[in-house]
């Protein structure tokens, strides 16, 4: 059956269209683009006032799926998702058990059959993510996963890491990293310098990120294997990720809207568990160094590092309370308002950064708004104005730093493979 969306703003930068136009879909794929098109039997839909972009990708969320579940689980994740504006993501491997073999990879594939969008495969470098022993990367890779991540935890041996990229670099996968040397954060709660010291709590220091993001850059400078740098936060790192690129190193790197648009300065008292995220909130001068980031493409991706966790654990002193923050259904309504809003990028941009490059760092096939394309597309309500409350979200958990924000635009409507997934902020069971 054929669906057509009409009079929304069509906007993808990779094919150089931003024109109002109708989309006309037929099994899951993009069939014709083009005014006042002829209707054939279907469904037909107004979005006029709308804009549609390609699908927006979010490679670097946790679902919490084996082992978590009371935190979120593949679906309830993926619902999330789809009420974000999401039509894939990608869940790193840092559950229990690690999806450190084929067998968790297979576990992970059999629940996103039912999830509302898709989900990207991911394994862990190092078994049980303990940085001693190569996952069984051959195994997953040929299961489909797209990337490797020990996310959550950084490889601490230099020798380790090295022997990861080597042995990676024979696949088509990147690696993606969260760079964090133990030796130098050690229990760190908060950016260390004014925050720590106003806070009386440990401090986590730039350089404990910095170290590793260097140490990395020279590895990837050695084996040639494909680099992701996750959530980068400080402005050095991002210098390093901007002279690697500079040499042509197959580096990229990622951004969180809570350490673009969240500083150090947000944490007033130690029951703000919300805003205990790692790696740290950081200063207000790098929160800046990021939006330029952003701007002049050192940054390739915006991703959420949507990180559930229960009531419980986050109505803890700062001390005792896990990190991380959920992020999925606030990403687009922030970056709509802080950044496009703003003029400080446009929508083509956010596109780059929130579909095109995500898809390109995985090395996954393209989504463009043009015939034969599949139909995984994102339709943008500009105009709305909303609150950030946990009542409307669809994760299980509530972990938020923008609870109480005013946002203006939202996703309103989803579509993956020509399926609906989301139609009027409402996702489609
Ligand atoms: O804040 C975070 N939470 N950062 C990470 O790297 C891991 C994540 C988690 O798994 O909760
Ligand atoms: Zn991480």
């Amino acid at each position: 059956m054929a669906l057509m969306l009409k009079g929304a703003r069509l906007i993808d930068p990779q094919v150089g269209l931003d024109e109002v136009a109708d989309i006309l879909i037929r099994d899951g794929v993009i069939v014709e683009i083009g005014h006042d098109l002829e209707m054939p039997k279907g469904v037909e839909r107004d979005l006029s006032g709308k804009i549609i972009t390609p699908g927006l990708v979010d490679i670097h969320v946790h679902f919490r799926d084996p082992g978590f579940e009371e935190k979120e689980d593949i679906i309830s994740g993926s619902r999330a998702a789809a009420h974000g504006g999401f039509t894939a993501v990608c869940p790193m491997p840092n559950t229990k058990p690690v999806i450190d073999n084929a067998v968790g990879v297979e576990y992970v594939k059999s629940r996103a059959k039912d999830a509302k969008c898709r989900i990207i495969l991911c394994g862990a470098c190092t078994k049980d993510l303990a940085g001693q022993v190569l996952s069984d990367m051959g195994d997953m890779h040929a299961s489909g996963v797209k990337a490797f991540s020990d996310d959550g935890r950084g490889i601490q041996d230099a020798g380790m890491m090295r022997r990861v990229m080597e042995y990676a670099s024979q696949f088509d996968a990147p690696i993606m990293l969260h760079c964090q040397d133990d030796s130098l954060v050690g229990d760190g709660q908060v950016n260390e310098g004014a925050a720590s010291t106003r806070l009386g709590m440990i401090g986590w220091p730039a350089v404990g990120e910095e170290a590793e993001i260097e140490r990395d850059i020279l590895l990837c400078r050695l084996t040639g294997a494909p680099i992701h740098i996750q959530h980068i936060t400080t402005a050095r790192g991002l210098d390093m990720v901007r002279a690697a690129k500079a040499e042509g190193l197959p580096v990229t790197c990622e951004v969180t809207p809570h350490h673009l648009f969240l500083t150090e300065d947000d944490i007033t008292d130690q029951y703000q568990t919300s805003l205990k995220v790692n790696p740290p909130l950081r200063t207000a001068d790098d929160a800046v160094a990021l939006v330029e980031g952003v701007v002049d493409g050192t940054i390739d991706a915006i991703v959420t590092d949507h990180a559930p966790h229960t009531d419980w654990e986050k109505d803890r002193p700062f001390e005792q309370a896990p990190f991380g923050m959920v992020g999925l259904e606030t990403s687009v309504g922030l970056v709509l308002t802080k950044l496009v809003d703003t003029g400080i990028i446009d929508y083509a941009r956010m596109i780059e950064l929130m579909a095109v490059a995500p898809r390109e760092i995985l090395g996954l096939e393209p989504v463009k708004l043009e015939a034969g394309s599949v139909a995984d597309l994102t339709v943008i309500d500009p105009d709305v104005s909303w609150t950030v409350s946990r009542d409307d979200f669809y994760s299980k958990s509530g972990n938020s730093g923008f609870l109480g924000w005013s946002l203006k635009g939202r996703a309103s409507d989803v579509y993956v493979g020509g399926y609906s997934t989301m139609e009027e902020g409402v996702v489609v069971d």
